[in-house]
């Protein structure tokens, strides 16, 4: 099966999307499932929400930020390249019923995932508000697409250069004393999920985290992706990745996921030392 990539597009600084031709995984693909792909032979294995979805044609879209090695080398494909292999759809799709009104809070890149889950949700009958929240106006993207796929989408910049200034949970506050929310979905960085799920807590609204642990095998096989849950072990690649906000241990994720930093980043290092000479 070859995984070539049909489109590219630069959405803002370091984020880009990639169309490509996975038929078999766009068939059953669900909101907020993910895939795991390969850009080089015995390459590490990187996990990636499916962002969008055209069954008819067979086409993935993923949207990422180059962050390390293995996404900066991705940033470099083209179009008509093929990846070495991809994998998916992984996960349990995120929880989609009935809530009556909903709110997705995307932070960083965690804005593409929301689309699909955001659109799933108001396909269910759900009022559905999303706050997109970034640092600075061109790091907001798909401003048009969310804005179809809920039933007001709401920007926060923390410079303030396009919607409210400040951060995501400022809005979240607003909304949640303006009417009564039923269910909340928050999408990004740990730290920003975590504040999400502390605001919640004090006024009781059922909340989830879409968890973004290393992962490795993606099966629940390696143990990579481990948390802690309610007390319990859960696997973010199987169990989740959404969890209750409220009951997970997000300064043993936020450790965890530190614990390769010095390796990665002398991985980055080298990765841009082989970029400047070519
Ligand atoms: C379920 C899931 C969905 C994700 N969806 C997206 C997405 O849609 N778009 C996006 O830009 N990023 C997404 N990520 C994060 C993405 O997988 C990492 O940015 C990527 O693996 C970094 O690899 P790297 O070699 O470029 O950077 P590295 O330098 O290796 O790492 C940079 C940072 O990325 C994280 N990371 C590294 N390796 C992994 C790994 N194997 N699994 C998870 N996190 C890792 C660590 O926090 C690390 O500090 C997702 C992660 C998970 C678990
Ligand atoms: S990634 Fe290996 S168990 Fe989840």
């Amino acid at each position: 099966m070859s995984y070539k990539i049909l489109s590219k597009r630069e959405l803002c600084s370091n984020q880009y999307e990639l169309e490509i031709e996975a038929p078999y995984v766009v068939r059953n693909a669900k909101a907020g499932q993910f895939i795991i792909l390969r850009v080089e032979k015995d390459g590490e294995r990187i996990p990636l929400t499916i962002a969008d979805v055209d069954k008819e044609k067979g086409i993935l879209t993923i949207v990422f930020m180059a962050v390390g090695y293995s996404t900066k080398k991705l940033a470099q494909f083209k179009v008509g390249d093929e990846l070495v292999d991809l994998v998916g759809p992984l996960g349990t799709p995120t929880h989609i019923k009935k809530y009556g009104t909903v709110v997705c809070v995307a932070g960083g890149y965690g804005a593409a995932p929301c689309y699909l889950i955001s659109k799933a949700f108001k396909d269910a009958g759900n009022k559905v508000y999303m706050i997109m929240g970034a640092r600075t106006k061109d790091l907001i993207f798909w401003q048009d697409k969310m804005q179809n796929a809920c039933t007001e989408l709401y920007i926060t910049t923390n410079d303030g250069s396009l919607g409210e200034k400040g951060f995501v949970t400022g809005v979240l506050e607003q909304l949640i004393n303006q009417e009564e929310i039923d269910y909340v979905i928050a999408v990004g960085p740990m730290p920003m999920m975590k504040a999400v799920a502390d605001l919640t807590r004090d006024k009781n609204i059922y909340t989830e985290a879409s968890m973004n642990p290393i992962m490795v095998d993606g099966t629940g096989m390696c143990g990579a992706c481990r948390l802690t849950v309610g007390g319990k072990v859960k696997f973010a690649c199987v169990d989740g990745p959404d969890f209750d906000a409220h009951q997970i241990d997000f300064d043993e994720v936020i450790n965890r996921t530190s614990i390769y930093k010095d390796y990665e980043h002398k991985r980055d290092e080298n990765c841009n030392l082989l970029n400047r000479r070519v």
